[in-house]
């Protein structure tokens, strides 16, 4: 074939050729795409300062907010407003702040500062003595009264089918089978309702012949009034077997009382186990996860209370994160030292 200007060409060479623009189109197609591309690459690499700027940023005010809390904390640390603070709270709700661990406490108070966007404690203060809605938040702040049922499910595995089953045998024989058990720092119920859940169930047929008193005490009437009312939400009852919620709940939309039935075996009182005494007499006594905020030498008179008001053989069951300490150590026996349960022998 030829060409128009008379050059023999095969058809292969045109095809060749014309591949060959092609192929060169599609070059200049890829270099172009090379040039979007590139420029993309511009694009993102512009945007990637932009992000990398932007997160500088972020980690910038980041680091601001930080060195602000730090710098805000230590100004509240060296604030001397804290100990007027301190003698106010003690006056005015009867929560004694020197028994507390200082550095428990001032952590505690800190979050209602910042909440109040307060500047310094004495800020604080002249809120709290105007605003009465504050010194309810700052008890719920300071009292952490959070529970659950069967809090710790194992410590209540062993109490189940050891402690209960041995009190009610120690006292088959007896004229007057009493059983008596002490939640000191009950919050809202639930330890004292899971003991009277566990009495009921293995008591089974015999639970009216024996005579069982439980009493749950807390500093704080809020918690006490929950306790009392026994509503709760379905998160607190997340350790609760579904047989249990049937015979022993009612439902309320959203929410579960407890029978009337258990709320006739407790009664819910106020104490301050610190400075207020108690009655005696108990086969059980439950105190788990209060002592661990108070100083060293207060937990050891609580636990030595605890022991004077205890029956001889009885138990006494603290916190998995708490030890018995001094001269308590010595009174009691570990009966299961791994679910912090003991026996008093003495
Ligand atoms: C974290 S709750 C423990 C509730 C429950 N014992 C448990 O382990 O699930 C601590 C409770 O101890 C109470 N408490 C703090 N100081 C107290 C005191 N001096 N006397 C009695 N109760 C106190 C608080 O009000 C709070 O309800």
């Amino acid at each position: 074939m030829k060409n128009k200007g008379g050059i023999n060409v095969s058809e292969e060479g045109i095809k060749g050729r014309k591949n060959g623009i092609k192929g060169n189109e599609e070059r200049v197609k890829r270099s172009k795409n090379g040039i979007k591309g590139n420029e993309e690459r511009v694009k993102g690499s512009k945007d990637g300062i932009k992000a990398s700027r932007e997160s500088v940023k972020v980690n910038g005010e980041r680091r601001q907010i930080v060195e602000d809390k730090i710098k805000a904390s230590r100004n509240l640390e060296e604030d001397p407003g804290f100990e007027l603070l301190k003698r106010v709270i003690t006056e005015s709700t009867g929560f004694n702040c020197e028994q507390y661990k200082e550095a428990h406490f001032r952590r505690r108070i800190n979050v209602r500062v910042r909440a109040t966007n307060s500047e310094n404690y004495e800020e604080y203060l002249r809120l709290l003595k105007k605003n009465s809605a504050e010194h309810e938040n700052l008890i719920k702040t300071l009292t952490i009264n959070v529970s659950e049922f069967f809090r710790n499910p194992e410590t209540f595995g062993v109490i189940e089918k050891e402690v209960i089953p041995f009190l009610i045998k120690s006292r088959s024989d007896s004229l007057v089978k009493s059983i008596r058990i002490w939640s000191a720092g009950c919050a809202t119920g639930e330890e004292a309702y899971s003991l009277a859940i566990l009495l009921h169930r293995v008591l089974g047929r015999d639970f009216d012949k024996y005579r069982i008193s439980i009493l749950g005490t807390d500093i704080d009437n809020f918690s006490l009034e929950k306790a009392r009312k026994g509503v709760y939400r379905e998160n607190v009852l997340k350790n609760v077997d579904a047989s249990i919620i049937k015979s022993y709940f009612v439902r309320q939309g959203e929410t579960y009382q407890v029978s009337n039935q258990l709320r006739s075996m407790i009664r819910f009182q106020r104490q301050d186990m610190i400075s207020e005494s108690c009655t005696n007499h108990f086969d059980l006594i439950i105190c788990r996860n209060v002592m661990i905020y108070f100083k060293k030498e207060i937990q050891e008179h609580l636990q030595l209370n605890f022991h004077n008001a205890l029956n001889r053989g009885g138990f006494f069951v603290i916190g998995k994160a708490e030890t018995l300490l001094g001269t308590a150590s010595n009174r009691f026996k570990p009966y299961n030292a791994r679910e912090r349960l003991y026996i008093k022998e003495t």
